[in-house]
């Protein structure tokens, strides 16, 4: 099994680029079914999860052509084959349940495996379902499949109970060719939401809201080709700024859109760090001020990101004091804690709540990843551990972060993969 080994080489310092968002390029991918002529996605990351929607998408007969050295992907849904999502890729990758909509609209019935729960929570699809049933589907329960079907969708008024980032974006492309309109209330704003919203719109969909909490869609009868070029990923922008408050370093992120972070940058600041806005980047400095305790709360976008929690836990564990967390959107989103705590962290939770104890010597340990952005962490808190910590089961960080480890080593990190 492949791991990374970790050591302490002090403060990182230097110009990292940020790659393009895995959570809009997913949704941009599943949303092409929507259109029977060639599109072109510009700044896709060479990652897991988009393998693995590229194999999805072939297996439902659309052309795909990846060229992943330029971060170019063309992708031709002239003639949608099936309505059924492979099982087998869908458990491989829950996201795959962003092709539901789409095939929804395009083929009339939309057949997904059920997604079951993950390790960071139960994650069910009620909401998407809710929205498609609003717009006149007939949703069917199999053993270990869901199908959604209509002769024909019709626009309406859907609110949804929380604002559900894929029961958004899933309710959006099953409703562009909604006869009339659909208004969709409470929706999530996150900024991948917007950048799915401009591709539809760029498409030929009439879509007006997106990144507001309600969303307009007037159907349309068809979409044309287009290109577009995905965001560039908030999150692992965010895994950059705390690895160079974490070792107390200097780094500048290039490729960022700073307003897309800002939850991360406020929560930076009221540590001690230095966050600059400059013409290149985002420069975030460790190295100015000491840096001390603070408190945060997941909340949905604006609020400060779940995606982020666990990284900036393993920063709170570098500063003297003590800090809280409270984790408001999934339920079951602190398996790092003993991860953390077996590399020397002092850290208690009860149901939602996790208070971190800041300041004690991390340790290199084996520590294991158990979802994407637990293992981002446990490798943050190797950046600053005495010692080589290893950490394993990292299929899970390479689902969600290109060229890591080239990344860090061009900013000074000491990390190595072994197969
Ligand atoms: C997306 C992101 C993920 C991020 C999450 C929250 C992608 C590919 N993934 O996941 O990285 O952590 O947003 O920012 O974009 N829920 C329901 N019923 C539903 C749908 C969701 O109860 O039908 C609950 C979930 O269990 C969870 C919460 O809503 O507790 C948030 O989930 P959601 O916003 O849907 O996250 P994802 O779209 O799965």
């Amino acid at each position: 099994m492949a791991k990374f080994l970790v050591e302490n080489k002090g403060p990182l310092r230097g110009e990292v680029s940020i790659s393009g968002a895995k959570n809009s390029v997913l949704p941009i991918m599943a949303a092409t079914l929507l259109c029977n002529e060639e599109c072109i996605i510009q700044d896709v990351p060479a990652l897991r999860d988009v393998e693995v929607m590229c194999q999805i998408l072939e297996s439902l007969g659309v052309k795909v052509d990846a060229d992943f050295s330029n971060n170019r992907l063309s992708l031709n849904a002239t003639e949608i084959l099936h309505n059924e999502t492979p099982p087998e890729l869908a458990k491989r990758m829950r996201a795959s349940i962003l092709t539901m909509g789409p095939i929804l609209a395009r083929k009339g019935s939309a057949v997904v495996a059920l997604p079951g729960g993950c390790a960071i929570g139960a994650r069910p699809i009620d909401l998407h379902l809710k929205g498609f049933e609003a717009l006149g589907a007939e949703i069917i329960f199999g053993e270990h499949h869901v199908e959604a079907r209509a002769e024909k969708l019709k626009g309406n008024r859907i609110y949804l109970d929380y604002p559900s980032v894929g029961a958004t974006e899933n309710i959006i492309t099953a409703a562009v060719f909604a006869e009339g309109t659909t208004i969709i209330e409470n929706v999530a704003e996150e900024p991948e939401i917007v950048d799915l919203a401009n591709y539809l719109n760029k498409m030929g969909a009439k879509i007006k809201g997106a990144g507001t909490d309600t969303i307009k869609i007037e159907g349309v009868e068809r979409l044309h080709g287009t290109t577009h070029t995905v965001i560039p990923d908030r999150i692992e922008t965010g895994t950059f700024m705390v690895a160079a408050a974490i070792t107390r370093g200097d780094v500048l992120i290039k490729n960022v859109v700073p307003d897309h972070v800002r939850p991360v940058i406020a929560k930076l600041t009221e540590c001690g760090c230095v966050v600059e806005d400059t013409i290149d980047g985002l420069r975030v400095r460790g190295d100015v001020n000491p840096l001390v305790a603070t408190d945060i709360k997941t909340l949905p976008y604006p609020g400060f990101p779940t995606d982020m929690q666990s990284q900036f836990m393993a920063l709170l564990t570098t500063v003297e004091g003590q800090s809280t967390v409270i984790e408001t959107v999934f339920e079951n989103r602190y398996m790092h804690i003993s991860e953390l705590n077996r590399m020397g962290a002092d850290i208690t939770h009860d149901g939602r709540s996790a208070i971190i104890n800041g300041g004690a010597p991390l340790h290199g340990s084996s520590v294991m990843s158990t979802d994407l952005r637990a293992g981002a962490a446990l490798v943050l808190a190797g950046l600053v551990a005495s010692g080589t910590t290893e950490v394993t089961e990292i299929y899970h960080i390479e689902r969600g972060y290109t060229e890591f480890v080239d990344k860090l080593r061009g900013i000074g990190a000491e990390i190595r993969k072994e197969d």
